[in-house]
């Protein structure tokens, strides 16, 4: 190399070493390799060389211009490193603040029953599944032995949704469900036997009252296998509704009901008292009950329901429930009106809601 070249070099690595931030090494990069640069203008006197001198200069100029090129990019990420480094060490951002109950948020009845039915079910050995909230006609109604025509449709009329032209029949029709029921069916289509599932959700239909709104949550479970029967259904959703109120002698029983996708199918009671005052839920202090309050309906699967999922109704059986989860935490918290819950009055929240600190819940796992 020629000296002349070395003292460049020279030069020109101690301003890079020099650039102090990433605006300084970019001022020498223009300098040194820009356009009008130092080296790109040495590079044009090389047309003015003989042809051995410019082979030598020409290579020495190359190898200078590489050299300084990878230096450059390796003090720009030195450079880029110790600014964040810098930012890392001043923008520090303090998750030490201690809760401030006074304005700290609160899990939401449906959440917190959501929980509690978890809990109960996983005790039981099941679990959860899930499904879309904008269903076919076929998932909803029609495979739940709701054929088109069917009476029992009028009961959960909804919102229907423009006909999806890739789709064709039955699964055009898109609705917003009616029943967390249409997973049961996508889960036996879906899975092997047997199955032991529950589910939760949101669920719509076109009510608003009381005790309607057009969007509500349901839980549904199915139960299915080779030798599963009624005597199970009983002892399952007993020992459920016991262990969800948190009576042990909860006076409960089932109902003759009518849904099409059951046969027999049951509505579940619990008992009650609203003699002194109010609503006691497990009926009065001397074991008395006056009263009945609804709770879920149930039922042996219908074996249509089982073949139009592909099982055989000689070899599978089982059981399905469902309850509406708004019902539930209403009944267990005393809350007077479903519209509520949906309101986002924060005082009705920091009045109904759990805090997050005091109540085990499947966030926060159970404090000491
Ligand atoms: N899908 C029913 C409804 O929304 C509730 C129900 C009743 C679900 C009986 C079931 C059942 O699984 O077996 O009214």
């Amino acid at each position: 190399m020629t000296n002349d070249i070395q003292a460049l070099k020279t030069e020109i690595t101690g301003q890079i070493g020099g650039a102090k931030d990433l605006k300084a090494l970019d001022d020498v990069r223009v300098n040194v390799l820009g356009k009008k640069g130092r080296i790109t203008d040495l590079m044009k006197t090389l047309g003015g060389m003989d042809p051995e001198e410019r082979k030598t200069k020409g290579q020495a100029l190359n190898a200078l211009k590489d050299e300084i090129a990878a230096l450059i990019k390796r003090q720009e990420s030195a450079l880029k490193k110790q600014e964040l480094d810098g930012r890392l060490a001043t923008e520090t951002i303090d998750i030490s603040l201690s809760p401030r109950p006074e304005v700290m948020g609160h899990i939401h009845p449906i959440s917190q029953t959501i929980e509690e039915l978890t809990a109960i079910f996983a005790d039981m050995g099941f679990s959860v599944a899930e499904g879309p909230d904008i269903e076919d006609d076929f998932h909803n109604f029609t495979a739940l032995n709701f054929p088109p025509g069917h009476p029992a449709r009028e009961m959960q009329d909804t919102f229907f949704l423009p006909d999806d032209p890739e789709e064709q029949g039955e699964y055009a029709k898109k609705l917003l469900r009616t029943h967390t029921s249409a997973v049961q069916i996508r889960h036996m289509q879906g899975n092997k036997p047997p199955h032991k599932i529950i589910c939760f959700g949101r669920t719509y239909r076109s009510d608003y009252d009381m005790t309607h709104t057009p969007m509500f949550h349901q839980m549904e479970g199915l139960v299915i296998d080779k030798a599963t029967h009624m005597g199970h259904l009983k002892g399952c959703l007993m020992d459920f509704v016991r262990a969800y109120f948190g009576i042990d002698d909860l006076p409960v029983r089932f109902r003759p009901s009518f849904f099409p996708f059951v046969e027999p199918g049951a509505e579940v009671d619990i008992g009650c008292s609203r003699k002194e005052g109010g609503l006691r839920l497990g009926g009065n202090k001397d074991g008395s009950v006056d009263g009945w309050m609804e709770i879920l309906g149930c039922g042996m699967v219908h074996p249509k329901v089982l073949m139009n999922c592909g099982l055989d109704p000689d070899e599978y059986q089982g059981f399905a429930f469902g309850m509406g989860i708004e019902r539930m935490a209403m009944l267990k918290y005393g809350i007077p009106d479903l519209r509520t819950f949906y309101e986002s009055d924060l005082r009705w929240l920091r009045h109904y809601g759990f805090s997050p600190l005091e109540r085990p819940n499947n966030a926060t796992g159970v404090k000491a």
